[in-house]
């Protein structure tokens, strides 16, 4: 692929929202950021509205002074431009039942992330407009630094160009909510999507793994409990060297370390072909997160993520992921500072 377009303010037009009537479909950590920037970007008040069940985030809302509609099907009805900001496992059924078939054939709807459009989750009419706005930041982060003056990382895309102006109205959204001030970037609900699934099923795993048998070799090696939850992460070194990769450069931030540790680093890197890596992490972007196995897999056990107890498969994974060396350890050594052992 190599460079993707970044759009600036000046590629975008805020004339091409005037009278659309701008729906948020909730309230939340992006909602919430999202339509205070864009009233502050001058739409104007009249022409927002948050529509939320009824609920803190719907009174959050009414307190800023916004319109909210609790009836979704109101909401639907009226809508130039909708942002599904409500979390992304309940989106297809409310989206599906209460929104899609009242909307308008013409409207532009905006997801903030790829998932449920790249895996086809959501019915969508083919005259409407589909457009990602994903900021790549937590929603409180997306307010404060609009509240600055400075922009975020976001990534654009047209995913379905029922209007045939997807783009501006994709564009205008953007400058609107603070997303080009920085730059927003060209991307894909496929590219956003195979990133985030990729970083959560294939990147961290391994390093999650790597902390669990380095911490178990070196125990065996005779390290303290103590000892090792300081050098690996309670000392919050590893926090600090990505800091510094994202300032200085990924490599460059080598230069802040001793040399016989960047002789370290970069010789022991260097000798590791990485084959064996680069195929795992192919089988796992391939065969199980574009080729949706991953989310029918999801979709299956989803339902039981709000069960209590053993029943929850999430929590079946934290008890079996807290039977790990590192973590026991931690928990003794965390007991020990705070004076209870
Ligand atoms: P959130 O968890 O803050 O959403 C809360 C909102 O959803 C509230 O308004 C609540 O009333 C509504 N809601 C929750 N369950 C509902 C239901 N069953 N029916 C109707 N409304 C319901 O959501 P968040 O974290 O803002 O995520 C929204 C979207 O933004 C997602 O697509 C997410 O992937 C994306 N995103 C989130 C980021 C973040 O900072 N958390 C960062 C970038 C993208």
């Amino acid at each position: 692929m190599g460079q993707a377009k970044i759009y600036y303010d000046s590629d975008a037009d805020l004339g091409v929202l005037n009278r659309k009537k701008i729906v948020f479909l909730g309230f939340g950590n992006q909602g919430s950021a999202q339509a205070q920037n864009l009233r502050d970007s001058g739409i104007p008040n009249d022409q927002i509205l948050i529509a939320n069940r009824v609920d803190s985030y719907a009174e959050t809302a009414k307190a800023k002074g916004f319109h909210v509609e609790h009836d979704f099907a109101t909401a639907a009805e009226v809508a130039d431009v909708l942002f599904i900001l409500i979390p992304d496992q309940v989106q297809p059924r409310v989206f599906n039942e209460q929104f899609s078939p009242k909307m308008k054939s013409n409207a532009t709807i905006v997801v903030a992330s790829g998932y449920n459009v790249f895996f086809n989750l959501l019915k969508f009419q083919s005259g409407q407009d589909v457009v990602m706005v994903a900021p790549r930041m937590i929603g409180s982060s997306v307010r404060s630094l609009h509240e600055k003056g400075r922009g975020f990382p976001c990534f654009v895309s047209v995913e379905q160009n029922g209007t045939g102006k997807g783009l501006d109205v994709a564009l205008a959204l953007s400058r609107a909510i603070g997303a080009t001030k920085q730059g927003a970037i060209a991307s894909s609900v496929r590219e956003e999507t195979a990133m985030d699934l990729f970083a959560e099923q294939a990147l961290w795993p391994n390093i999650i793994m790597m902390f669990r048998e380095a911490f178990n070799v070196l125990k065996d090696a005779g390290c303290s409990d103590e000892a090792l939850c300081y050098e690996m992460w309670m000392s919050k070194e590893p926090a600090e060297i990505f800091e510094r990769a994202a300032d200085d450069g990924f490599v460059a931030q080598l230069k802040h370390h001793s040399t016989i540790s960047q002789y370290g680093q970069l010789g022991g890197s260097l000798k590791l072909g990485g084959e064996a890596m680069r195929e795992h992490f192919k089988d796992i972007l391939d065969n199980q997160i574009l080729n949706g196995k991953f989310c029918e897999a999801f979709s299956q056990i989803e339902g039981d993520l709000d069960k209590e107890g053993d029943t929850n498969p999430l929590n079946e994974l934290y008890r079996r992921s807290e039977e790990m060396e590192l973590v026991k350890a931690e928990k003794r050594v965390k007991a020990r500072l705070a004076g209870l052992l």
